[in-house]
């Protein structure tokens, strides 16, 4: 339909003007980003492969865990390899699907990411407010069931961000001022009266997040109470595990809030805070139950003596 094309679009690309124009500012940006990245894929390929492969895990926290180590793997594999090789190249653009392309998986992985993150505070309460019925209550049907609802209001979230920005007209303007496309800043250059659609959008993706983050964070507050109310010894170590969820949370929606509800589009902070997302939250998570955990460690201690057996054959 030519007319509906001439519509939509002038726009075939855009310029991803990435975090900085600076040049060894890029080159310290493209060392950094390169080695987080291989951190990132290799410390989630670990985690995601130890919880499936090793049966001591098969317990609903490491699915969960496996779980969010695969939105977390595929939230950097979105975007970050994309900005190393725009600064290795040069070549910042990025076709007009490719953008939308970007935004819809981006809300698909974030909108699941949060569910799960509250499936996994709803475990925690569930494994230290009901220990003994622990198994019966997060069974792998319910597990499977919650996992499962998680994607379904990921996708359904996405569908109606999407739904109100695919048919915005665009002109000319096609500097997006980020290394990756997201809402608030690809319906900045739409050539129409766009204030509607932006508030849509900060309802949506805004109150979500911010909602989210509060809920996750009383729940937590509401654990520790718990637990306080009935042992001191039981609260430290309540906290020791809570205090890494915590961190995970709020290093995760901290940035979210600011993109998009940030009201001051003067001062870019919000594209260096979606490093966080992309380049810190996926390192934590992995770090944190791999380091510290015992199970974890003994699974992979089993693990590479298993790989290293099947090499004498
Ligand atoms: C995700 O969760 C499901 C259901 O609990 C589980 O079967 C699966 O192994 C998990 N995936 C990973 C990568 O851990």
């Amino acid at each position: 339909n030519p007319m509906y094309e001439a519509n939509y679009s002038e726009v075939f690309e855009f310029v991803l003007l990435g975090l900085s124009t600076y040049r060894p500012v890029q080159h310290f940006l493209l060392a950094i980003s390169t080695v987080f990245y291989v951190i990132i894929v290799l410390g989630n390929i670990l985690v995601v492969f130890t919880v499936t492969s090793d049966h001591h895990l098969h317990s609903p926290m490491y699915f969960l865990l496996g779980n969010l180590s695969f939105i977390d793997l595929c939230l950097s594999t979105l975007t970050v390899p994309k900005m190393i090789s725009d600064l290795y190249s040069g070549h910042n653009t990025i076709s007009f699907q490719g953008c939308v392309i970007q935004i819809f998986v981006l809300h698909v992985l974030g909108g699941s990411e949060m569910v799960l993150l509250i499936v996994m505070a709803l475990d925690r309460y569930v494994a230290i407010c009901r220990p003994l019925h622990y198994l019966t209550i997060m069974s792998p049907r319910l597990c499977i069931l919650l996992l499962s609802g998680a994607w379904a209001i990921g996708l359904i979230h996405a569908v109606a961000q999407l739904a109100f920005v695919v048919y915005l007209p665009f002109c000319g303007p096609n500097e997006i001022d980020s290394f990756y496309c997201d809402l608030p800043w690809f319906i900045k250059l739409a050539c129409t009266d766009t204030y509607r659609t932006e508030f849509v959008v900060t309802a949506n993706s805004g109150f979500i997040s911010t909602g989210t983050f509060f809920l996750l964070i009383i729940s937590y507050i509401f654990i520790l109470v718990t637990v306080q109310k009935r042992s001191s010894a039981g609260l430290s170590k309540a906290l020791s595990t809570l205090s890494a969820h915590i961190t995970v949370v709020v290093l995760f929606f901290g940035p979210c809030i600011f993109i998009y509800m940030w009201p001051f589009p003067t001062v870019p902070v919000d594209k260096f805070l979606a490093i966080l997302d992309f380049m810190i939250t996926p390192i934590l998570n992995p770090a944190i139950y791999t380091l510290r955990n015992k199970d974890m460690k003994m699974a992979m201690k089993r693990l590479s003596v298993q790989l290293l057996s099947l090499r004498k054959f």
